[in-house]
């Protein structure tokens, strides 16, 4: 283990599982070799949704569910969340997880590739953005994410470090990643560098940023 995994599992010991029929999606999910949420990260998320007391939450990137049916314990009783998945079979798992969890009027999903689902939603609706997709298309949804931020929206992304591969020299990147890694700096650099919005890089999980929408 180097430095970062032994801090990160020292931080990971400090954080409860989750109960029920949630850890038992969760475990599924690894079991299967789903991507979710890193410990930390939900834990950060759980903060910021307390914080915030959003009502219109906005995820990218479903998967099973996991991360919204986790999100849907820390929100407001009339707060609802709309996820989207672009592969088929996940969604429907998610669906349903969600009907597991009696969750159906709290979660909405909505099946198909971000980038053309993003385009349909109605302008500056969503106060809390959980960016969790193909990392290399951050920077795709980037607008169609400002325009359907509400003003002082939270707009969280997740893997923005690539287990600190991003760091890394383009060429001494495995060159199937270094397109992501690439785009992944692009977004890292426009949401630091649009005034439209304030961001925050943080060392959490694999990497996330806090983004907040200033204007439009
Ligand atoms: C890291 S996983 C999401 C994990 C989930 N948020 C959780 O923590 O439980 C990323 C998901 O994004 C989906 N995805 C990738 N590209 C997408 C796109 N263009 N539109 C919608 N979903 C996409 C993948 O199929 C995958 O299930």
């Amino acid at each position: 283990m180097n430095g970062m995994e032994r801090i990160s599992s020292f931080i990971d010991s400090y954080i409860e599982d989750d109960e029920g029929l949630l850890n038992e999606i969760l475990s599924e999910a690894i079991k299967n070799r789903v991507p979710v949420i890193r410990k930390a990260s939900k834990e950060f998320l759980r903060t910021q949704l307390l914080i915030k007391e959003p009502e219109n939450i906005l995820e990218i990137g479903t998967a099973v569910g996991y991360s919204s049916l986790y999100m849907s314990n820390y929100i407001k009783p009339n707060s609802k969340i709309t996820t989207i998945e672009l592969d088929e079979e996940r969604a429907n798992l998610a669906l349903e997880n969600i009907k597991k969890l009696g969750k159906e009027e709290v979660i909405r999903v909505i099946k198909g590739d971000a980038c053309k689902v993003l385009k349909t939603l109605p302008d500056a609706s969503y106060d809390f953005l959980f960016v969790d997709a193909a990392k290399g298309q951050y920077i795709n949804y980037y607008e169609e994410i400002i325009r359907a931020a509400a003003k002082n929206a939270v707009i969280i992304s997740d893997n923005v470090l690539q287990d600190g591969e991003i760091l890394e020299s383009h060429y001494t990147v495995e060159k199937r990643n270094r397109t992501i890694h690439d785009r992944m700096r692009e977004y890292l650099y426009k949401i630091t560098h649009d005034k439209r919005v304030c961001t925050s890089i943080l060392s959490i999980g694999d990497g996330m940023t806090v983004t907040i929408k200033l204007s439009d």
